[in-house]
């Protein structure tokens, strides 16, 4: 009995534990950079808000002030002339008009960056409510193609597609090594970089092509492993000649054998 109340106990723990938990928990949203992100606010009430005042800030981070990113006021916004908004915004931040009715002031950021990475709050000032958000823009993954194998090796191309800023590539090994690689080939489209790099294996390995973001101390990667076959040709030959070999001194002890009885028989 005792026991069952204890377990009683330890599940409300549990159970308030993960109420208060997800109550002050702070939302997460990773996307991709350059593609577009909604980042939800919604009063539970869901009353019109049409009429009412909301204004979504990026929080200061430590060498970046405070970001106006969404302002709305009585259907005055900064994309209908309201001034105020930060500059990096311009142009990339947008409401939903039909869902203010429903008190959703939700917003969509297009093209992300780096950069748009940090803490949001959506404010409802007279309302007295405030809402938090934690957004993380990842740089892309870099893609690795197998472009050649030869005797001498395999030829592998690591690919980096919508940077920026400008990152570094490089191939390591699994020690986290730098392997020696050809020139990197760079090409820009817009302020995005567009970056590929060759290198060639010559032993089976793990290899890994890392791309760091130098300013913000980003980094990701993609992995393969390269195993190589040593060149069948040669085992062949080999294998080849020690069987010949082998065969040619059965033969011989054979040819020996039977001469021998032959010749014990003639006598
Ligand atoms: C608010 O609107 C956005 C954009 O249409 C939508 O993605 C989101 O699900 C809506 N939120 C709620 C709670 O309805």
């Amino acid at each position: 009995m005792e026991l069952l109340l204890d377990l009683l106990c330890l599940c409300l723990l549990c159970l308030t534990g993960k109420i208060l938990c997800d109550e002050n928990e702070q939302k997460y949203i990773i996307v991709k950079e350059g593609t577009d992100v909604v980042l939800p606010c919604s009063l539970s009430t869901k009353e019109d808000i049409e009429s009412k005042v909301f204004d979504w800030r990026k929080v200061a981070q430590k060498d970046d002030g405070l970001k106006e990113v969404f302002m709305y006021e009585k259907g005055f916004h900064y994309n209908n002339g309201r001034p105020g908004q930060s500059e990096e915004f311009k142009g990339r931040v947008s409401h939903f008009e039909d869902e203010l009715k429903h008190g959703n002031a939700s917003i969509i950021i297009r093209n992300t960056k780096e950069a748009d990475s940090g803490d949001y709050t959506c404010h409802f000032p007279r309302l007295h409510q405030m809402f938090h958000l934690k957004l993380v823009v990842v740089a892309p993954e870099p893609d690795i193609n197998i472009i050649d194998a030869t005797d001498d090796g395999v030829l592998l191309q690591c690919e980096v597609r919508g940077a920026a800023p400008k990152p570094r590539v490089e191939w390591q090994d699994r020690d986290g090594n730098k392997l020696p690689a050809e020139d990197p080939q760079v090409s820009e489209r817009g302020d995005r970089y567009h970056i590929t790099l060759q290198t060639t294996v010559t032993k089976t390995s793990c290899c890994r092509c890392v791309v760091t973001q130098e300013e913000t101390n980003r980094r990701t990667h993609a992995e393969i492993y390269v195993a190589i076959i040593v060149k069948m040709s040669i085992w062949t030959k080999i294998l080849g000649a020690v069987l010949g070999i082998l065969a040619f001194v059965l033969g011989v002890a054979v040819a020996a054998f039977l001469l021998r009885r032959m010749y014990i028989k003639n006598k």
